[in-house]
């Protein structure tokens, strides 16, 4: 899918990979609708965005995935200003096993009702044209992580989530793409999460030690790939620094 003139939502945009992501798209001509539960990472975000590539292109709205209103927010505030909905971007997540309820209704259960919503923005029968949605799960949703297992265990649920949709092509619509982003480890904040697991210290040094961190910008490149890539429906696109990228 060219970027260019397309609509896209994106779910923990303030920073990290959202961010990344968003302004990859704003760079080839989309139109990107922020959104965070970070009000101050948000705002800044969207100034820098604004001054970059005018307002006409930028819009935001504070968002925590776990609440529903905020949610459908945001897709409104998607469809009003940037006028459609073509790509949503599912990004939103955490790594805190200390919370691992929190983490489950972000990083799972905020996926599946973001999920839904695009679903039925994009139908035809609502006003949408299709479209494509990109869940982020991780490598950590591809095999097991002994330092973060709810953190696994949600990122499994998301590509388990992703695919089950998948399986019967007509169910999600002919015109709407269902994929999964599964990094490895990449230098964002979410790291440092990470070093803080419950079940030791020593335990995620060894497993960052053994994947090595990539850069931000190798992400982008496996994310933009996932939206040119026509025939990935329900695939899982996984990116390391040892293998590159490779569809499970
Ligand atoms: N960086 C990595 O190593 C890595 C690897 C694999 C997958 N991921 C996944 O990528 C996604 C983005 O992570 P990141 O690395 O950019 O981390 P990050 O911590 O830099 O950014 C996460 C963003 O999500 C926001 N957020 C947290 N809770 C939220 C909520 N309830 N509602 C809305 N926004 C919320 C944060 O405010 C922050 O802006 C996550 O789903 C993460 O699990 C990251």
């Amino acid at each position: 899918m060219q970027a260019a003139n397309k609509v896209a939502l994106i779910t923990g945009s303030g920073k990290g990979l959202g961010k990344a992501f968003a302004g990859a798209l704003l760079q080839r001509g989309a139109r990107v609708c922020l959104s965070d539960v970070d009000p101050k990472t948000l705002q800044s975000t969207y100034d820098e965005f604004v001054s970059q590539y005018g307002p006409e292109n930028v819009c935001s709205s504070p968002c925590d995935v776990t609440v529903e209103s905020n949610l459908k927010d945001v897709f409104s505030k998607t469809r009003q200003d940037l006028k459609g909905l073509d790509i949503v971007v599912n990004n939103a997540g955490i790594a805190d096993e200390s919370k691992w309820d929190k983490m489950v209704d972000i990083n799972l259960k905020g996926v599946v009702s973001g999920t839904l919503m695009a679903m039925d923005g994009m139908k035809p029968n609502n006003g949408g044209r299709g479209g494509i949605i990109v869940n982020v799960a991780s490598m950590a949703g591809l095999i097991p992580v002994a330092h973060v297992p709810a953190y696994s265990a949600t990122k499994h649920g998301v590509v388990a989530y992703t695919r089950s949709w998948a399986k019967h092509p007509e169910s999600t619509g002919n015109n709407i793409r269902m994929v999964c982003l599964c990094p490895a480890y990449a230098q964002t904040d979410i790291i440092k999460m990470h070093n803080r697991a419950a079940q030791g210290e020593d335990l995620a040094k060894a497993s960052i030690m053994e994947l090595g961190v990539m850069s931000v910008d190798t992400v982008v490149t496996a994310f933009l790939k996932l939206l040119d890539d026509r025939d990935n429906h329900g695939k899982a696109l996984s990116v390391t620094r040892a293998e590159g990228m490779r569809y499970f």
